[in-house]
């Protein structure tokens, strides 16, 4: 379905047409002041020049032709020549009720889909989730989304970071701990045990203490090294280690995804991608794209445009370890071989946009990628405390992400029950539903490029730009829709009615934006606009709805007018925050 600033641009072009002017002045714009008009066109005063004419005279020329439209209620004609427009009451109630009738309102799928890897998430195995993952995954999964509600085929994959000297220090600190496990044992040639010498708890432990130790003694790093060094290269026993490692720690990775409803479509990770290297490193020698560097492996990627030094991307160390780079350059050859994405968007930390720079240029430079495949970094910001530093526990440690939510469903479950309308254990649940909301919200309705605070108490509160705000609202919906079915309201399809009050009006230009809106946020993927969105859709409902009597409406089709948009309304909202990555309650 059209959206209706591209059915406006249509009349629009027509109108300039008609009246002897180029139709490519025919640029339509939301008005960017709603109190005195709904859509405009500035086109006159492009024009003023070409035609030499007073802009002035132009838009009266066009809006001659702009009135024999029924589209519009108003067309005026402003100094020095805006045209102002205003849609008439009849193709807005048109369009809603048509965007009603499609199952995704109005949005039109991608006519020729992209494949299209998401890569975010990027935990570290063996080291707690903590809140730096949280906003990879939070924004990550809604791009997702996003992306795959425009009808692209969607591989999130959460490249787990599983390879490195992490894996080295907790098999140095097992080994000193329980010399006796067959693991350590080289002369043991049978089958391993089934299971790990450890839980997820004391993992949790083991890591910390190893890198302390390996920070203060040299000997224990070099150890931890030459362990890293022996797993890579294939030492049985560690490589026994590991997949423990791996299977304890996925196990509770899953585990906390799913409780943030993140969810991925492949589990690969770092150490997938080493079987890449080899071939790919003869690649990179044979076509002389990579030279040596006092003994390490380099490729240039530096360009003449470039204002600043970019250093060359790492191949291998002057020892012949692979380093980041690398890893990233095989997991593209990887992705090449099993998926040829059209386009790969990475969701990382904007500290690490020097490190992307240089793997997708030369990516693309030795043709590990064509040309048109799009490497697109979407560095995001920190989430700082109140205190403008990054965000820490009360101790000044880093905060796991397991305790963060804890700390927000308990405000939750507090505000819930001061409300005092539901049962504890519905409560319980609530909260839990909620307090998501809040956190996601909170995270995503800022520019994903940019830092943000992180405050429990402003993300959590009812009122404002917040997650439990939009939910407020749709709850607000769900009970008026449900007293109205209580009160023998038809059961029929309803059909939204040209509006009668301003109030109305407004959320109706709302709701019907859901398209355009979805394809700026699809494009430029911006969740943040998103959700900015529906809090100007929550905020024209909650107006309308102080302003109008709905279930006590006396006249019968009007009532059900009503009912219609705010069944479009909910749904608009419910797609959205499913979008977003979370979802609203029955009850609040
Ligand atoms: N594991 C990395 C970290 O914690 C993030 C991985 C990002 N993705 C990537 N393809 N490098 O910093």
């Amino acid at each position: 379905m059209k959206t209706m600033l591209e059915l406006i641009t249509t009349e629009m072009e027509a109108a300039f047409e008609k009246a002897g002017y180029d139709k490519e002045l025919a640029k339509v714009t939301l008005s960017n002041r709603p109190d005195l008009c709904e859509y405009q066109c500035n086109g006159a005063m492009a024009g003023a020049k070409k035609y030499k004419k007073a802009p002035f005279m132009i838009a009266e020329d066009v809006a001659v032709y702009l009135k024999e439209s029924s589209y519009f209620e108003t067309v005026e004609v402003v100094k020095p020549g805006f045209i102002n427009l205003k849609l008439a009451p009849q193709s807005v109630a048109d369009y809603l009720n048509q965007m009603s009738e499609t199952e995704k309102l109005g949005v039109e799928e991608a006519e020729e889909p992209k494949t299209i890897m998401i890569d975010y998430g990027g935990p570290n195995v063996a080291k707690p989730l903590h809140v730096g993952h949280l906003r990879s995954a939070i924004i990550g999964e809604s791009v997702k989304r996003i992306t795959r509600f425009k009808g692209n085929k969607v591989i999130g994959d959460i490249h787990l970071g599983d390879w490195g000297y992490q894996m080295g220090l907790i098999i140095t600190e097992l080994k000193k701990r329980k010399p006796e496990l067959p693991y350590f044992d080289e002369n043991f040639t049978g089958e391993y045990p089934a299971e790990a010498p450890f839980t997820i708890g004391e993992l949790e432990e083991i890591y910390p203490t190893a890198s302390s130790y390996a920070k203060e003694d040299e000997e224990y790093r070099k150890e931890a090294l030459h362990a890293t060094y022996l797993l890579q290269n294939g030492h049985r026993g560690y490589r026994a280690v590991w997949n423990h490692i791996m299977n304890v720690s996925v196990t509770d990775l899953k585990k906390n995804y799913e409780r943030l409803n993140v969810e991925f479509d492949l589990w690969k990770g770092e150490a997938d991608a080493q079987k890449y290297i080899p071939d790919m490193v003869q690649m990179l020698k044979e076509e002389g794209y990579a030279r040596y560097d006092e003994g390490a492996l380099v490729v240039d990627v530096q360009e003449e445009s470039d204002k600043k030094e970019v250093p060359p991307c790492m191949i291998l160390k002057s020892d012949g370890a692979a380093l980041y780079d690398t890893t990233d350059l095989a997991t593209l050859v990887q992705r090449e071989e099993d998926y040829q994405p059209d386009e790969v968007i990475y969701v990382v930390d904007k500290r690490q946009e020097l490190h992307f720079t240089q793997v997708f240029r030369c990516a693309k430079k030795t043709g590990i990628v064509s040309p048109n495949t799009r490497l697109e970094f979407l560095g995001f910001g920190t989430m700082n405390g109140k205190d403008g530093k990054p965000f820490k526990t009360r101790e000044g440690g880093v905060m796991r992400l397991e305790n963060l939510i804890r700390e927000i469903n308990d405000e939750m479950y507090k505000k819930i029950m001061d409300n005092r309308t539901v049962e504890e254990e519905e409560a319980k649940k609530t909260a839990r539903i909620v307090g998501l909301a809040a956190i996601k919200y909170g995270d995503l309705s800022n520019q994903a490029g940019k830092d943000y605070i992180f405050d429990v108490d402003r993300f959590t509160s009812f009122e404002g730009n917040t997650g439990p705000y939009i939910l407020y609202t749709i709850v607000r919906i769900k009970s008026i829709l449900a007293k109205y079915k209580e009160n023998g309201g038809s059961a029929e399809k309803l059909s939204i009615r040209p509006s009668g009050n301003v109030y109305e009006k407004a959320l109706m230009l709302q709701v019907l934006k859901f398209n355009d809106v979805f394809e700026a946020v699809c494009e430029e993927t911006a969740p943040h606009k998103l959700c900015a969105y529906i809090y100007e859709i929550a905020n024209e409902f909650n107006k309308f709805y102080h302003e109008t009597k709905i279930l006590s409406e006396e006249d019968e089709e009007k009532r059900s007018g009503y009912i219609a948009l705010l069944g479009l309304t909910k749904r608009v909202l419910e797609t959205c925050i499913d979008l977003l990555g979370f979802e609203a309650p029955e009850r609040m």
